[in-house]
């Protein structure tokens, strides 16, 4: 019979295989990323596992190395040195034991730690379906940060306690003090929960209770949960289940470690697009809290559309860029793009003292193309229009464009992708009042098939996918009903990372 190694290699080696098979494909289509983390080939949902380790920042994902639709969940894996161009590893996790292989089900979302130079991965293994669904918490080894080996007492954790239920998953790891901690999502009674255990060694782990749940508004089913320390607060984040639009939560409060409860005060939400879930974060060593999510959510698209247009062509699913975070004054959370993505720039367009008018909307064509990060400062105490806003990927001739609108009156953000392509549907919003001053920042990233938007130097974030056709490069500023001001407009064409 096999050992577990063997087993797992063997696995692994199946899943490679597929994978060399289906990239070939992947890498022709047009509308691959040209900055975002994506796998070879096939699908991808979750970031798991972000840890810096021996000098290199790895993302893992989770990962279907069989085709472009979620199923066999493994752990992609990808490492980077700034946090903007990454290198591909191999696979990192198969499902290769009975506790964690499943056709709809394997490797689930989990966290990683360095344990005295040793890298350690906690996973979710997931067997079973409905009623059937079995979820139990496990623990892999690595020494070189590329090579798992499963723990062979696993699960470290097999049933869920009284207060979880059969969905018990994504365990996040930290330590405090002398002890480990492992916060697990789950939900009982329409109520999202974050299970807490402590453990001395990371192998056997103590239940404590429920750190912290939903209050009957917060989401059936907390997914993903992570909880770090931010400043002098503790943040829990999580994806909740059962919020429609919601896609991603978080709490500010302070935890105590003796009873290991969570108190929160502020609670917001992480991003207001329809195409960021399960976001997750790690401390580097520069003690900066990074934040990556999966550009993508469930059943954002009418489910007769599949997952998008890139299912076609053997993939689906992106990783965001690095979000730094931080809490204002009021204790919100902010995310900002890491500095390093200034390495993408390249060629730059800037405009002083902008003044846009009904009948004046263009910025010269200057800005037209699709790999763009944009820098708008919009004066909204000279700005006179009813609305005004950004328009990306627009083409008269194919009637596509996608809408960045601002209404000043109501202080409204709106992501209009209506229009964006033959795929897409609807507006994500947020209220998003100036800042103190009266202007208003924002700080747009396009790629290839996705948006993302910082306002507010990252108290508001949007992130949309699009898959307008490759003519649609016109980029232009337009305000209605009056005039609009920008102090200033910066625009750089971005470099692919690949
Ligand atoms: C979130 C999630 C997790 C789970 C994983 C499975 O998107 O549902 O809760 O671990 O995806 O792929």
């Amino acid at each position: 019979m096999d050992s577990i190694t063997e087993r797992h290699e063997k696995a692994l080696r199946r899943a490679e295989a597929s994978i060399t098979v289906g990239k070939e494909q992947a890498a022709k289509d047009v509308k691959r990323m040209r900055y975002h983390l994506m796998a070879p080939a096939y699908w991808i949902n979750d970031p798991c596992g972000l840890i810096q380790f021996q000098g290199d920042y790895h993302v893992f994902y989770q990962h279907n190395p069989y085709g472009p639709l979620w199923g066999m969940m493994h752990w992609g894996h990808a490492r980077s040195k700034d946090l903007i161009h990454w290198e591909h590893l191999p696979i990192a996790l198969a499902p290769s034991e009975d506790y964690d292989s499943d056709p709809q089900g394997g490797i689930f979302t989990g966290s990683a730690v360095v344990d005295q130079g040793t890298l350690k991965v906690f996973y979710c293994g997931s067997t079973g379906e409905g009623e059937n669904t079995r979820q139990v918490q496990c623990l892999a080894v690595s020494s070189d940060g590329i090579h798992f080996e499963k723990y062979c007492q696993n699960p470290v954790i097999s049933v869920p306690p009284p207060e979880g239920s059969k969905d018990f998953r994504d365990p996040n790891v930290w330590k405090h003090g002398d002890h480990w901690y492992m916060v697990v999502g789950s939900g009982k009674d329409g109520k999202g929960k974050a299970l807490l255990y402590r453990s001395d060694d990371l192998e056997d782990w103590d239940y404590i209770g429920v750190m912290a749940q939903s209050d009957g508004t917060l989401g059936t089913m907390w997914e993903c949960p992570d909880f770090f320390p931010l400043g002098e607060k503790y943040v829990l984040i999580f994806s909740p289940m059962g919020l429609g639009k919601v896609k991603g939560l978080y709490l500010v409060g302070d935890f105590d470690d003796v009873t290991g409860k969570f108190t929160w005060q502020t609670k917001g939400e992480i991003d207001y697009g329809c195409d960021y879930y399960a976001p997750q974060t790690m401390e580097d060593d520069k003690h900066r809290r990074i934040m990556f999510g999966w550009l993508n959510s469930w059943g954002w698209m009418p489910w007769f559309k599949g997952f998008g247009p890139t299912v076609a062509d053997n993939w689906c699913g992106a990783i965001s860029l690095p979000r730094v975070l931080r809490l204002d004054e009021e204790n919100h959370l902010c995310c900002e793009p890491a500095l390093e993505t200034k390495k993408l720039r390249g060629e730059q367009f800037c405009w002083k003292d902008v003044v846009v008018d009904p009948e004046n909307r263009l910025m010269d064509h200057k800005a037209d193309g699709v790999c763009l990060e944009i820098i708008l400062l919009f004066d909204l105490q000279k700005t006179t229009a009813r609305e005004f806003g950004l328009v990306l990927r627009g083409n008269e001739e194919t009637d596509q464009k996608t809408v960045i609108r601002y209404f000043p009156k109501t202080e409204e953000l709106v992501f209009d992708r209506s229009a964006s392509d033959p795929y897409s549907e609807g507006e994500s919003r947020c209220h998003c009042p100036p800042e103190k001053d009266g202007k208003l920042f924002l700080q747009v990233f396009s790629d290839t098939s996705c948006v993302e938007i910082y306002a507010n130097h990252g108290r508001f974030c949007m992130s949309n996918n699009i898959y307008p056709d490759p003519s649609c490069v016109g980029t232009e500023l337009y305000a209605k009903e009056g005039n609009l001001f920008a102090d200033s407009v910066d625009v750089w064409r971005l470099k692919s990372i690949w």
